[in-house]
């Protein structure tokens, strides 16, 4: 599906801002995660340049978020900036942040949940959860239900679907389902076949450090992204509200600084025509974000009588949405839903069955 018959696999968060401008304009807008270079940084950066009414940056590091804050200011100095320091590890920090973002507006147009850590360590947040999961959905998670009142009240005003919570996620999300019986990665228990890291992937992404496997985490946390996004759409349907989780594609960011060193030796291995700038790096969040043509789209998969039975993607995931703007050869998609078929190729289908079956229990058991 293409929203619009421009973008491509090199578009940037800028492209895709100017295009939607007119919804940009006017809207409450808070990004999670604005160091300097990183997608956060480039989304806000694309945004700001389309006269939003404000734009909040919620991030861990106080000094780099008023670098960033500083600079787009420099270069929209009629925009509205207000920075949160917030530890999306810690619950306290997250109840905190998201009380003071509930002072500086009662509306919020989009949540950008962008932030995110990828670690080759095990490490546990003050409450006791692995940290990769803590702050990559746990806190997120915290953060969005703390800011449903005034995600409503924009819902309440405005166009059915405008209002969105966009979860940034990543293809590592084919790495390894939930696991909803080991999200601590205890080993307390043996994991269920649907709940175990997907087989025959390259090595290094099995990579254990003191029996750690750091990119499994990450990959099990980032399908907690997907699966949020789809229970997001469940159950705020009848509010107008809509969420996407997107992956932005494979950026030279700060994200690898605590990876271990066969994926860093991996990523130094990938030839740089693979990589996006920061600002193509968040074109997809921006597309999911603004896009007023994705805004029917939650109702348009629910309407598939077969909802488990699909003749494509959408219908398959009962309404899950992974937009993606696509890396494919081809080249001239501009929204791909679910990520595009070129990423995983013949192996897609494998890695549906988990999501598939994870959404279904989830319904089950509500
Ligand atoms: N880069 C890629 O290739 C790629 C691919 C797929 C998905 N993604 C996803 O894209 C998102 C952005 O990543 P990026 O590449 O821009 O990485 P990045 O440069 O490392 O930026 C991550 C941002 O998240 C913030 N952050 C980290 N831990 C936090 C916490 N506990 N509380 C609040 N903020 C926290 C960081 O703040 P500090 O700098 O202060 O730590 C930083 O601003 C992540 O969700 C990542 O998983 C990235």
């Amino acid at each position: 599906m293409t929203s619009h018959e421009k973008f491509n696999k090199s578009t940037t968060g800028t492209e895709v801002a100017e295009a939607f401008k007119d919804r940009i304009r006017g809207k409450h807008i808070l990004i999670t995660g604005a160091s300097p270079n990183s997608i956060g940084e480039a989304t806000a950066h694309a945004v700001a340049g389309s006269n939003p009414g404000l734009l909040i940056l919620a991030s861990r590091t106080r000094t780099k978020l008023a670098t960033v804050a500083a600079n787009i200011q420099e270069n929209h100095p009629t925009v509205t900036i207000r920075t949160i320091v917030l530890n999306l590890a810690d619950q306290t920090s997250v109840k905190e942040a998201a009380q003071q973002i509930r002072g500086v507006t009662n509306r919020l147009d989009v949540l950008i949940n962008n932030a995110g850590v990828s670690l080759s360590r095990k490490q546990w947040s003050p409450d006791g959860i692995e940290l990769t999961f803590a702050t990559n959905h746990i806190g997120p998670f915290l953060l969005t239900n703390m800011l449903l009142p005034i995600l409503l009240e924009a819902a309440r005003d405005g166009e059915p679907g405008a209002t969105r919570i966009i979860n940034v996620s990543s293809s590592a999300h084919m790495i390894s389902p939930m696991r909803f019986s080991d999200y601590n990665f205890e080993g307390k228990t043996l994991l269920p076949q649907r709940e175990q890291p997907r087989k025959n992937l390259p090595e290094h992404l099995y990579e254990k450090q003191g029996g750690f496997p750091g990119m499994v985490a990450y990959g099990a946390s980032k399908t907690a992204n997907v699966l949020f996004a789809v229970a997001l759409n469940e159950r705020l349907r009848s509010s107008g509200i809509r969420s996407f989780a997107v992956n932005p594609g494979d950026v030279l960011s700060d994200l690898i600084r605590e990876v271990g060193p066969r994926l860093l030796k991996a990523a130094g291995a990938t030839p740089p025509e693979k990589w996006k700038s920061s600002d193509q790096g968040c074109a997809t969040s921006l597309v999911a974000a603004f896009d007023p043509s994705l805004a029917g789209m939650w109702e348009r998969l629910r309407g598939n009588p077969k909802d488990d039975e699909p003749t494509d993607d959408h219908g398959r995931f009962g309404g899950l949405v992974f937009v993606g703007l696509s890396r494919s050869t081809t080249g001239t998609l501009g929204v791909r839903q679910i990520d595009g078929r070129e990423i995983m190729g013949a192996e897609r289908e494998t890695r549906n069955e988990h999501w598939w079956e994870q959404i279904v229990t989830l319904r089950r058991n509500r």
